[in-house]
């Protein structure tokens, strides 16, 4: 058994690495099985600001596990790395998932990296695999399944009609128009209860960062505000993926804390419904992931009709406790 670095994937490799993902989803059919695609995508391009690497476990010229390291921002950022390990469903408890994460630890020091996170299912063989190497729980995430066809449009309308006195709703695709993206990263402050783990302020730069980088993927990002002039006081954001634009993805909403209490949350995510099924209306469905101590978007989605599917939690590890 040998452990290779990917880090200049072939056809041969990307085909083989899809292999193992269609093995590992095929056993615990979670989510929509991966496309080929999206693999090639993910192994041959990085995101904008950030950085990725690969390795897998080989036996007699194939793959049978492999792990993914993502490293966001500049090597030494202030920013744990991000790992995902999959192992080929009969090749587990023989220690290739460790193996892959000792390779993976020593990607994440060589960047200087202090700490790894991790994003897995609750009730899979990840949890005690990540809890024997001595990660901790740092957030548990419901996941949420909108069907849009469960939601009248009456509903939605009447919704939007419900809005508070004293503010206006303002929308736009992709990267914030300039007057509101200082706002946008202030609000984007209001979702401490996401954002405190990973440490990281939002400013300006990094909020049109992160719509760019959905530009470069070929996916499209809505946004819908609600403002009091250039004061952002609540958000929501949706990305369509151009892959599979029937199931769209939930981003950030928040509503900044001098702003709760009035039903803006609710406001700005009917509003995007209702522009969604104009503009988009082959999306059927949108995926969403709430902390599970969040219970005011948990009881805002319920309302909109969300539904739970299964609960995914982030673990971290300090790289100084993972196998060397
Ligand atoms: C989680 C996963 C990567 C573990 O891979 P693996 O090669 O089986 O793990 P290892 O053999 O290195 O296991 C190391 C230790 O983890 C723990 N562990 C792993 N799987 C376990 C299970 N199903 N039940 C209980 N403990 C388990 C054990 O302590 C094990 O040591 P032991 O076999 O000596 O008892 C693999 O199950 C997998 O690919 N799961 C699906 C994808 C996934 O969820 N990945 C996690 C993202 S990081």
């Amino acid at each position: 058994m040998d452990v290779i670095a990917v880090d200049d994937p072939t056809d041969e490799q990307i085909r083989q690495w899809h292999a193992v993902l269609l093995a590992v989803h095929g056993d615990d059919p979670a989510g929509d099985a991966p496309e080929p695609e999206h693999t090639a995508a993910r192994l041959l391009g990085a995101e904008q600001g950030s950085r990725q690497r690969f390795w897998a476990a080989v036996e007699d010229g194939e793959m049978v596990a492999v792990a993914a390291l993502r490293l966001p921002g500049e090597p030494g950022a202030d920013r744990p790395g991000e790992i995902d390990i999959r192992v080929r469903p009969d090749r587990r408890r023989e220690g290739l998932g460790t193996r892959l994460l000792s390779e993976a630890a020593g990607g994440l020091r060589a960047d200087r990296r202090s700490s790894v996170l991790a994003q897995v299912t609750a009730g899979t063989p990840a949890i005690p695999f990540l809890e024997s190497h001595g990660f901790r729980c740092v957030l548990t995430l419901s996941g949420l399944l909108l069907h849009l066809d469960d939601v009248p449009a009456e509903r939605v309308a009447a919704l939007v009609a419900a809005g508070p006195a004293g503010y206006e709703l303002v929308r736009w695709q992709g990267v914030v128009p300039d007057e509101y993206a200082a706002a946008l990263a202030r609000a984007k402050h209001a979702m401490a209860d996401m954002s405190a783990y990973e440490g990281v302020p939002w400013d300006a730069d990094r909020v049109r960062e992160m719509a760019e980088m959905v530009n470069k993927r070929g996916d499209a990002l809505y946004t819908v505000a609600a403002v009091q002039g250039t004061v952002v006081a609540g958000f929501t954001e949706i990305v369509v993926p151009a892959l599979g634009p029937e199931r769209a993805a939930q981003y950030d909403t928040a509503v900044v804390p001098e702003h709760r209490g009035r039903r803006l949350g609710i406001w700005v995510k009917a509003a995007m419904l209702e522009w969604l099924r104009h503009e988009r209306p082959e999306v059927r469905e949108i995926e969403t992931d709430n902390s599970g101590d969040n219970v005011h978007m948990l009881a805002v989605n319920e309302e909109l009709g969300f539904r739970h599917q299964r609960e995914s939690r982030e673990y971290q590890a300090s790289a100084a406790d993972l196998p060397a």
